[in-house]
């Protein structure tokens, strides 16, 4: 992603410290969100990025709903939703995957992705990997290619790129 991209989403995060926990620093992109041109941006860059490379857009929910759809939308292409567990009707298809205390599941409808379709994995915040590596299982066991994983910001001292191997993982902000 280019520079100015970059820099446009570093000066709409706010840091917060020892959010939701003591020790950890929470980075809020509802700044971000709440910029109308500043999104406008985001979107803009997002899709020239990948116009003409993706026919689907995946969005993991919650926050990266938020992102998939205005892409999907500027790319011309249809936003598949990845779920949290018991939110979607059936059939679908599920992978659980480790938190730091307990366990998580996402969920898809594999009829929402068709064979050999190039998916575009988004999602706000890439931290240990696992909601990303999910995402890709559930994509490719429904017959999609990923073709990237987008991701606003990289939190690079969790290592989620090491789960995410053989895969491009594009992020606007490494932290
Ligand atoms: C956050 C964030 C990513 C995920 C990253 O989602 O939005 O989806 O965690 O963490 P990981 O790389 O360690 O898997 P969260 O589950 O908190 O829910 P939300 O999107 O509904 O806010
Ligand atoms: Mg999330």
């Amino acid at each position: 992603f280019p520079t100015s991209l970059t820099d446009l989403v570093r000066g709409h995060i706010r840091e917060i410290p020892d959010f939701p926990a003591p020790g950890v620093l929470f980075r809020d992109i509802t700044p971000l969100l709440a910029d109308g041109p500043a999104f406008g941006a985001l979107v803009d860059g997002l899709a020239e990025k990948y116009r003409g490379r993706v026919d689907a857009v995946a969005g993991l929910e919650s926050r990266g709903f938020i992102l998939a759809a205005p892409l999907a939308n500027a790319l011309g292409v249809g936003m598949i939703t990845v779920r949290k567990a018991g939110r979607l009707p059936g059939p679908v298809i599920g992978v659980d995957y480790a938190l730091e205390y307990g366990t998580a599941r996402m969920e898809l409808r594999p009829e929402t992705v068709r064979d050999g379709q190039r998916v575009l994995i988004i999602d706000d915040v890439l931290a240990t990997g696992g909601t990303g590596a999910a995402a890709v299982k559930l994509i490719e066991r429904s017959g999609g290619e990923v073709v990237a994983l987008a991701m606003l910001l990289e939190l690079a001292a969790l290592g989620g790129r090491s789960k995410l191997e053989g895969h491009d993982v594009d992020a606007v902000l490494v932290y």
